[in-house]
């Protein structure tokens, strides 16, 4: 029996931090063997923060190379870019035509994207569409991310529902795929107790170097009430065991500073392997663009079979 399908994509956006590491691709390590995976390198979501080409071109290769220092093997999932695969932009506009203004402004991405600027950019509001794209090509069953992408996977049910009734042919065109969310993580908190993000600079990046590392624990924020930092505690949490913490938080109530110490020293024992290895993977920068190469090819492969059926349905194949 063939394995179920798995689909993530993370934004070449910068350094990824700890929230987008234990929030999300963490998961996509342990679940390799279980299902078959792809892992997008979302480019063409990425264009809407990153406009310029040298930079762009770093980051998409930064992020390859974090994808297998965290353990992502490109011997049994598919790693690629989007922008190699055209039927992702391709698909995204046939799902425009299906897609109404009023359901888009309901997104909460856009809906923040508003809030704070006055000009919006038609590829800012269209993100979900090219999302559902993104998933839907691939028979996706699941989707594992962080609580903020879970509408986004939401966005693409719902357009694979409206497909399949709008052009089914009496089968479904597409399958409904289903967010992978682990409650304990599903929203990582910063250095100042809101959610982790590199907009907002709490973030602790994945690879830093233990001096990093030291400063911005020594910098989260704690209140004077109680023994009990909760932002310490709570970032310490995505490492260490309960009984561990209990112990260590009860002997050591009231000194912020030496807990803060200790979370730091946790923290860079838990990052510094993985620096390493991801040290070590970016020297053979050709090598990595193979990689992504060949993952692409892969991609397209599978993406084409599903867009033939696509445009028999729609009627734009005339044989
Ligand atoms: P970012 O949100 O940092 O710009 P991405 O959008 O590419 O980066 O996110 C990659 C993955 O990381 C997504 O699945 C997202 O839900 C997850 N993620 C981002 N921030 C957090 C967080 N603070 N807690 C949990 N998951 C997160
Ligand atoms: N929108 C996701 C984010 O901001 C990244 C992404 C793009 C994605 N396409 C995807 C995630 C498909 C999962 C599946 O984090």
């Amino acid at each position: 029996m063939s394995k179920k399908i798995l689909l993530s994509g993370v934004k070449p956006t910068g350094r990824p931090h700890i929230g987008n590491y234990f929030g999300a691709m963490r998961q996509f390590v342990g679940l390799q063997n279980e299902y078959d995976c792809y892992f997008m390198i979302a480019d063409y979501h990425g264009l809407n923060f990153v406009q310029k080409g040298a930079e762009m071109r770093d980051n998409i290769i930064d992020l390859a190379i974090d994808y297998l220092a965290i353990g992502l093997d490109p011997k049994r999932s598919v790693i690629f870019k989007q922008s190699d695969v055209p039927a992702h932009t391709e698909l995204a506009w046939i799902f425009d035509t299906i897609t109404t203004m009023p359901y888009l402004e309901r997104a909460h991405a856009f809906k923040d994207a508003e809030a704070k600027d006055k000009e919006i950019s038609v590829g800012t509001f269209n993100y979900p569409m090219l999302m559902a794209a993104d998933i839907l090509l691939y028979d996706t069953d699941v989707v594992p991310v962080g609580q903020d992408q879970k509408q986004h996977i939401e966005y693409a049910r719902d357009t694979a529902q409206k497909f399949n009734n709008i052009f089914g042919q009496g089968q479904d065109t597409f399958k409904l795929p289903k967010d992978l969310i682990i409650e304990s993580v599903k929203t990582v908190p910063g250095i100042d107790g809101r959610k982790m993000s590199k907009s907002y600079g709490n973030d602790i990046s994945l690879f830093a170097s233990d001096e990093e590392i030291r400063k911005k624990a020594m910098a989260i924020v704690t209140d004077s009430s109680g023994g009990v930092p909760e932002n310490v505690r709570a970032i310490h949490e995505l490492i260490r065991d309960k009984e561990y913490l209990d112990r260590l938080y009860t002997e050591k109530a009231g000194k912020y500073k030496d807990l803060k110490e200790a979370l730091a020293k946790d923290l860079q024992d838990f990052i510094r392997p993985m620096r390493e290895r991801r040290e070590k993977l970016a020297k053979n920068r050709s090598k990595i663009i193979k990689m992504i190469e060949k993952g692409g090819k892969k991609a397209r492969k599978a993406a084409e079979k599903k867009m033939a059926i696509v445009k028999q349905n729609i009627g734009v194949t005339l044989n």
